[in-house]
């Protein structure tokens, strides 16, 4: 049976990457958080590519891109980032790549060089893939696309949770100013912004579980034959 290919945009901290976990799960789906991609190249340059200001540097960064090695590997049915075959998933979660990650992922050169990896990852089909233009830029001919969105005040409460759990140290204002800054860089930037598809079916989920965010995408997903 023919498997769909699933896209799902949204907002920071709308859920998207544990409900595309959990459907992926499900429905026998590989499922692909391309924000750890963008957070990978960000650490690289956080690793590699300062200045002497102590900020990125773009020129530095576009020319190391070709020998950056990122690749997921399946550890227990779940896709873990490597860079140079070192696992880099709780990296990519710190507070200094969320604060450098959307102006690095604005960049023209960073997209190009991410945008033919993830369309390859989903060449065969039975992918779920979620990010911020996969509905309107890497995948615009997917089987389903649905675009998140909450509160600014739930998604702190959410992130500020998620860090906890990570066991980074957060503070809730601080992670609310960060989200809402990524939200504006990745909306305003001119390559591939975040928004919504025109054939995107557009979740609020303020008020609702993670639990029932994900029936409610299974309901639209069982029309699929
Ligand atoms: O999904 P996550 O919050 O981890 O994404 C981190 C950042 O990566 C976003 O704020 C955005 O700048 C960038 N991103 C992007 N395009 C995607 C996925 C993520 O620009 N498809």
């Amino acid at each position: 049976m023919k498997k769909p290919v699933i896209a799902i945009d949204g907002y920071s901290s709308t859920g998207k990457s544990s409900i595309s976990k959990v459907i992926a799960e499900k429905l026998g789906l590989i499922h692909l958080d391309t924000g750890a991609l963008y957070r990978g190249i960000t650490w690289y340059a956080l690793q590699n590519c300062m200045d002497g200001n102590g900020s990125i540097d773009l020129e530095q960064l576009f020319s190391s891109l070709q020998h950056i090695e990122l690749e997921f590997k399946n550890q227990d049915g779940e896709l873990i980032l490597h860079l140079d075959h070192k696992d880099i998933s709780k990296e990519i979660r710190s507070n200094e790549v969320s604060d450098n990650v959307s102006l690095v992922a604005k960049q023209k050169e960073v997209r190009d060089f991410l945008l033919q990896y993830q369309r390859t990852l989903a060449e065969k089909g039975g992918i779920i893939m979620d990010g911020r233009d996969i509905g309107t830029v890497v995948l615009p001919n997917a089987d389903f696309k649905f675009f998140l969105t909450a509160s600014i005040d739930e998604r702190t409460k959410r992130r500020y949770h998620e860090l906890l759990s990570l066991g980074i140290e957060a503070a809730e204002q601080q992670v609310k100013e960060n989200l809402i800054e990524r939200d504006k860089i990745d909306s305003e930037r001119e390559i591939a912004p975040l928004k919504q598809a025109d054939d995107a079916i557009v979740i609020d989920n303020t008020f609702l579980t993670k639990k029932e965010t994900i029936e409610s995408i299974l309901s639209y997903l069982k029309s699929f034959n």
